[in-house]
């Protein structure tokens, strides 16, 4: 097995794909195509669920398994409205993993999901509540610094990946994102502890 096979081995079990990259989610960029894209290409494609309804997020997991039959995930905003029924979409397609994003997930919806089989991943701003969703059976982490595009906190990527690895690299697999443009800023993460990254608008 090569160095980066090695270094990326957890990410790769993880997510069921050849490298451990996630594509960030985008909110109406991520649909079918480039989802699609990403994972037949080895990477590991997430659709933006963002105001969909979950009609539209039906027809748009259902377009994108057309596409490719390797593993996708799914980003779903904490604070939508109908965020029980996205779930409830998600676990009819059996997707794999579903990621909650924007704000702390609402009560019963981390439930739901490892009920319908699927992996979740949430975004841990801060090492309290990286510890509090390692606690309540989240399957793995994503840190986000200020660097990444989109809406996100104050904290830079590399002053959260020092202070999340080093304490929870080892119990879950954390992915690292934000403003990583480079091979060597992913392998510097890995080699820090985390199971792989996350790339969006700086890739
Ligand atoms: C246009 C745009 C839309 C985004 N929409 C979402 C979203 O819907 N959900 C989410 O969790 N992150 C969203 N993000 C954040 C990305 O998924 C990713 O984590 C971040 O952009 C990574 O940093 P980078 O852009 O520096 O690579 C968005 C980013 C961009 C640039």
């Amino acid at each position: 097995m090569s160095k980066l096979a090695h270094l990326m081995h957890r990410g790769t079990e993880f997510l069921g794909c050849e490298v451990a990259i996630m594509c960030g989610a985008m909110s109406w960029v991520s649909e079918r195509n480039l989802v699609s894209a990403i994972s037949n290409a080895g990477g590991f494609g997430v659709i933006a669920c963002g105001a969909m309804t979950p009609e539209l997020l039906d027809a748009e997991i259902a377009a994108t398994k057309a596409l490719t039959d390797k593993p996708f995930g799914v980003n779903l905003i904490t604070m939508h409205p109908q965020i029980m029924e996205l779930i409830a979409v998600c676990a009819k397609h059996q997707v794999s993993h579903i990621v909650l994003a924007g704000g702390l997930p609402p009560k019963g919806s981390i439930e739901a999901i490892k009920a319908a089989g699927a992996k979740v991943l949430c975004f841990a701003p801060a090492l309290t509540l990286a510890k509090k969703f390692a606690r309540s059976g989240v399957d793995a982490l994503i840190i986000e610094g200020s660097e990444a595009g989109g809406h996100i906190g104050p904290v830079a990527t590399s002053v959260l990946a020092q202070e999340i690895l080093p304490e929870l690299g080892e119990q879950l697999p954390i992915f690292v994102a934000g403003g990583i443009a480079r091979g060597g800023l992913i392998a510097s993460y890995l080699e820090m502890g985390a199971a792989g990254v996350q790339l969006a608008e700086s890739r």
